[in-house]
C-alpha cells in the first residue's frame, strides 16, 4: 500500500487528494494543510522554502515514500531546493511540471490564459518552462491575489465574491483565449463558475486534476485489494472552513488534527 504525503497551504491540496483518491482508492493519504501561514501567494520564497522543508520532515516521519507539493506557489518557490532536501528518502512531485507537459502536448498552438497567486505569476515560472520547451503557445498570465483566501474561507458556505471573479476573468489579456490554466489548486473549487464566465467556450485546465492523473499514471495499476486505508488530515490551524471542505470533498466524517508547525 502506498502512503502518499500531500501538502498545500490549505484546501487547494484537498482537490488533488480527492481527485487522486477517486482514481486510486486504495492509497493512504497523509494530508497537511499549512493553514496558519496561508495565503502562500503573498509570502516570499524563503518563507515558503522553510515551510516546505518542515512539511517534508513531517511526511518522512510518517513514512511517506511519495510526497506531492499540491500547491503551485510552493512548487514555484521551493521545489528545486526541496527536491535536493528530500534526496533519496522519498520521491517528490510538484504540480507545475505535469501541467506544463499536459498543456504543451494538448494545446501547442493556443492562446492560453493563466491565473494564479501573486508569487506564482510574478515568478514567471510557467513562461520560462514553456520557453524551455520552445513552445509556440501565446501565454497571458494574470495574478488573482484575493482568490485563494476567498475560496479557503468562503467555498464551504458558498460565500464567494462572484463579481470580483468575473471582473478578473474579463481582463483584456484574456480576450480571444481558447484555454485557461487554473494555476492554483484552490481554483479547482471554482472551476464551474470560471467555465461559465467564458460561456463554456474556453477549455479549463485544472492543475489539481492533472496532478492527480499524473500520480495515478506514476503509480501504475494498483493491487486490487479491498483494503480502504484510513487517510490522515492535519492542519497548522484548525478552521471550520477546512473541516467542512474535507466533508464536502470526501463525503464522510473525517477528523482533522492539529499539527504544531
Ligand atoms: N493552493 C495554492 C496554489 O496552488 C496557493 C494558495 C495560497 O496562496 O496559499 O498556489
Amino acid at each position: 500500500m502506498s502512503v502518499i504525503g500531500i501538502f498545500d497551504s490549505g484546501i487547494g491540496g484537498l482537490t488533488v487528494a480527492a481527485g487522486l483518491k477517486n482514481l486510486v482508492p486504495n492509497i493512504k493519504i497523509v494530508f497537511f494543510g499549512d493553514t496558519i501561514n496561508l495565503p502562500y501567494g503573498e509570502k516570499n520564497n524563503e518563507q515558503i522554502i522553510a515551510y516546505t522543508k518542515k512539511a517534508i520532515d513531517f511526511f518522512l516521519e510518517k513514512q511517506c515514500k511519495l510526497i506531492l507539493i499540491a500547491c503551485n506557489t510552493a512548487s514555484v518557490a521551493a521545489y528545486p531546493i526541496a527536491k535536493k532536501y528530500v534526496g533519496k528518502k522519498a520521491k517528490l512531485f510538484n504540480v507545475v511540471d505535469p501541467v506544463v507537459d499536459f498543456v504543451e502536448k494538448n494545446f501547442p498552438n493556443n492562446k492560453i490564459g493563466l491565473i494564479g497567486t501573486s508569487l506564482t505569476i510574478h515568478s514567471a515560472v510557467y513562461e520560462q518552462k514553456f520557453l524551455d520547451k520552445k513552445s509556440k503557445i501565446n501565454l497571458q498570465s494574470l495574478a488573482t491575489p484575493e482568490f485563494a483566501s476567498m475560496i479557503e474561507y468562503g467555498f464551504y458556505k458558498d460565500q464567494l465574491d462572484y463579481k470580483l471573479i468575473h471582473q478578473y476573468l474579463h481582463h483584456p489579456k484574456f480576450e480571444k483565449i481558447d484555454t485557461l490554466i487554473l494555476a492554483c489548486t484552490h481554483y479547482s473549487l471554482i472551476k464551474n463558475y470560471v467555465a461559465q464566465c467564458f460561456d463554456y467556450q474556453v477549455e479549463i485546465v485544472d492543475s489539481s486534476q492533472i496532478m492527480a492523473e499524473y500520480v495515478r499514471q506514476y503509480l501504475g495499476i494498483q493491487d486490487n485489494t479491498d483494503i480502504k486505508p484510513t487517510d490522515e488530515f492535519y492542519v497548522s490551524k484548525i478552521s471550520e472552513s477546512f473541516e467542512q471542505t474535507v466533508k464536502l470533498l470526501f463525503e464522510k466524517n473525517i477528523s482533522v488534527s492539529f499539527l504544531s508547525f
